[in-house]
């Protein structure tokens, strides 16, 4: 038995380090089953009140080192634009984003969200709610398991992540707003779908979902193909996620333009290993 991942997993009611136990195969049934046809999962109190408080006071420890952007970005996550394209393209609709990350190259050695990064049990969990093996941890260096903080008025636009798979555990709920909106599936490796995007963008709701997300709550969520977005921060209190991630590639890391405009600095990596990739979509 881990005994530092049972103060920090609610492991009696998710015995995630047992994958064969009835308990733990029937949370992996639904979760597989939402994942497939929503492309997001959540598992409720999946993480102890106790955990969440040293999880937000490792946040609140670092604040001010938090890199805020605040750049227009279209839902590639580019700021840039191409006008070789035609006006009305969804790589031309540019939205407001007032988001921050608190990289992961800032957390302390023995910080509580490296360590359940780090523990091969939560992957392998996460790889059987996905039915995706293998999954790797993200050989980026900023990105792999960053906390993310929106302030009052804060607000993350519409986009798809570089990463395939993301996890999401809320830690501090704003008072109101902060909802998050999700488009399931709307592109496919090499099939980027960019004309229901566009609607989207335009403020189509036909395909729109929100999630109900509590401090605790666990998200598994396929955001290289789904498009999705956080609604205005709205009240006095910020909205702190944590969101380790998983890719399908461990080598790849985040382009240094991404990289740049996210999380606020480029590292030898992004340069050395920005290559084409596979799945030919746009990041
Ligand atoms: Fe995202």
């Amino acid at each position: 038995m881990n005994n530092r991942l049972k103060t920090i997993v609610d492991l009696e009611r998710y015995p995630i380090q047992d994958l064969n136990s009835p308990k733990i195969k029937e949370t992996i049934k639904k979760c597989k089953n939402d994942l497939d046809k929503f492309s997001c999962a959540t598992i409720p109190n999946f993480i102890l009140f106790e955990s969440l408080e040293i999880m937000n006071a490792e946040l609140k420890k670092h604040i001010n080192e938090v890199y805020m952007s605040k750049e227009s970005i279209n839902a590639y996550l580019y700021s840039k634009d191409d006008s070789s394209l035609p006006i009305d393209h969804p790589k031309r609709i540019f939205m407001d984003r007032d988001n921050g990350y608190l990289n992961s190259d800032l957390f302390e050695k023995d910080s509580e969200i490296k360590f359940l990064y780090a523990q091969e049990e939560l992957l392998n969990f996460v790889s059987a709610c996905l039915g995706v093996s293998p999954i790797y941890r993200w050989a980026d260096p900023l990105a792999c398991h960053a906390y993310n903080v929106m302030k009052p008025e804060g607000i993350l636009p519409w986009h798809f992540d570089s990463c395939e798979f993301t996890l999401s555990i809320l830690i501090q709920k704003s008072e109101k707003g902060g909802i998050f909106e999700y488009c399931p599936n709307i592109r496919e490796p090499g099939n980027e779908n960019f004309e229901e995007v566009k609607k989207v963008l335009d403020g189509d709701r036909t395909r729109v979902c929100q999630l109900k997300l509590d401090p605790g709550y666990l998200q598994i969520f396929k955001g290289r193909f789904t498009l999705h977005r956080v609604t205005k921060v709205e009240g006095n209190r910020s909205r702190y996620l944590c969101i380790p991630a998983y890719v399908l590639d461990p080598w790849r890391v985040n382009t240094p333009e991404h990289s740049r405009a996210i999380y606020g600095k480029v590292l030898p990596i992004h340069i050395e290993r920005n290559k084409p990739r596979a799945d030919g979509l746009v990041d």
